[in-house]
């Protein structure tokens, strides 16, 4: 089966998982990048406002080709509680080409697996992910 892993990282450390992901499942990883973007406290006001008031983001363009692509597995970083602002705004780019998607939230929280915000978006999307999954990266 054609897999392949989405990531949105903006410190590396998802990406970094999305690579072991990857590597265990002879999969390609593809990084998407958003046109604007912060490190440092800058990344907390920026991507902590467009995670909490759902805003899209316009990202760089691929370069992988996802249409003969069988099983997708979402790395999506938790900011603010909610799923990341790049990777909600890849999926509904991608909405309509959907299938069969997992989704690893990662998150420093070890109490917490935000499978709430998984599900939000879920209802916003009218999608259901076939796997939901949480990891926490610190
Ligand atoms: C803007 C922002 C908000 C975050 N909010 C949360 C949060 O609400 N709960 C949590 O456990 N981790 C939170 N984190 C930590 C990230 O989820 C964690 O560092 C991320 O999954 C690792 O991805 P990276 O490759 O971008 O570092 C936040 C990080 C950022 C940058």
């Amino acid at each position: 089966m054609k897999t392949c892993v989405v990531v949105y990282s903006n410190a590396g450390k998802a990406f970094a998982y999305a690579q072991e992901i990857a590597q265990n499942k002879q999969a390609e990883v593809l990084r998407i990048q958003s046109r604007i973007d912060f490190k440092g406290f800058m990344r907390y006001v920026y991507w902590g406002y467009k995670a909490s008031l759902k805003r899209s983001v316009s990202l760089k363009p691929e370069t992988i080709d996802l249409s003969d692509i069988e099983q997708l597995i979402v790395v999506a970083p938790i900011h603010a509680g909610r799923i990341c602002a790049p990777i909600r705004s890849w999926l509904f780019t991608h909405r309509s080409y959907l299938k069969n998607v997992s989704i690893i939230t990662t998150h420093l929280d070890k109490e917490n697996t935000y499978r709430d915000a998984v599900e939000a978006l879920e209802k916003e999307m009218m999608f259901k992910f076939t796997e939901i999954q949480s990891k926490v990266i610190d």
